[in-house]
């Protein structure tokens, strides 16, 4: 593998490890929506479009992809856990088996809220798919396809990023701590 970028510490996930999860994750789901006629698969902008088009496209199950985006306040500090949805999906879920698709879950905010809406249009069946999960004080959110537990600390790389860059690594790596506390 090429050099590390200065900024990152090492490498937590190597690219080959992800994709062998990733096959392993679309297995399952196709297993369990073997009998459903098509799938609508909702990706979480930006950081699951990477994970969203690998995943998709190991389905052996018919499946329909959108996406949306949402945006929560204090990010970086102290989390207010509001979350608000900057852009929504273009067709109503009602009546359909969705499977919410998202990089990562740190305190949970996010997915919690988005379960909750999602739930509330009357969706056949909800289910959520996350790459990553953060070790630390659980969210009460419930993920029915989890690829990997990770450490408290910032990944970036297959869809992540810092400031918006380094998402499109091929493997996941952990950025060093002075340079998000700087
Ligand atoms: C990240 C990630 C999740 C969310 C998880 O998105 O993609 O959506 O944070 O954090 P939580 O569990 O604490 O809510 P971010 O807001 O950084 O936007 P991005 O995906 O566009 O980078």
């Amino acid at each position: 593998m090429s050099e590390l970028p200065p900024d990152l510490a090492r490498v937590l996930i190597g690219t080959e490890d992800i994709q062998a999860r990733v096959r392993e994750l679309a297995e399952q789901i196709s297993h369990d929506y073997a009998d459903v006629d098509s799938l609508f698969l909702i990706g979480i902008l930006k950081g699951a479009f990477i994970f969203l088009a690998d995943l998709a496209r190991q389905l052996t199950v018919p499946n329909l992809v959108d996406f949306m985006a949402l945006s929560s306040y204090g990010k970086t500090a102290i989390s207010t856990g509001a979350v608000r949805i900057i852009m929504d999906l273009r067709e109503p879920i009602e009546g359909r088996h969705v499977v919410i698709v998202e990089d990562i879950v740190d305190t949970g905010n996010t997915l919690s809220y988005l379960y909750h809406t999602l739930k509330g249009r009357k969706p056949a069946s909800l289910r959520t798919c996350v790459l990553l999960r953060k070790r630390r004080e659980s969210p009460p959110v419930p993920i029915d396809y989890l690829g990997f537990e990770i450490p408290n600390v910032w990944v970036v790389g297959y869809g992540l990023d810092y400031a918006d860059t380094y998402r499109t690594l091929p493997y996941i790596a952990e950025l060093k701590r002075e340079v998000y506390q700087k």
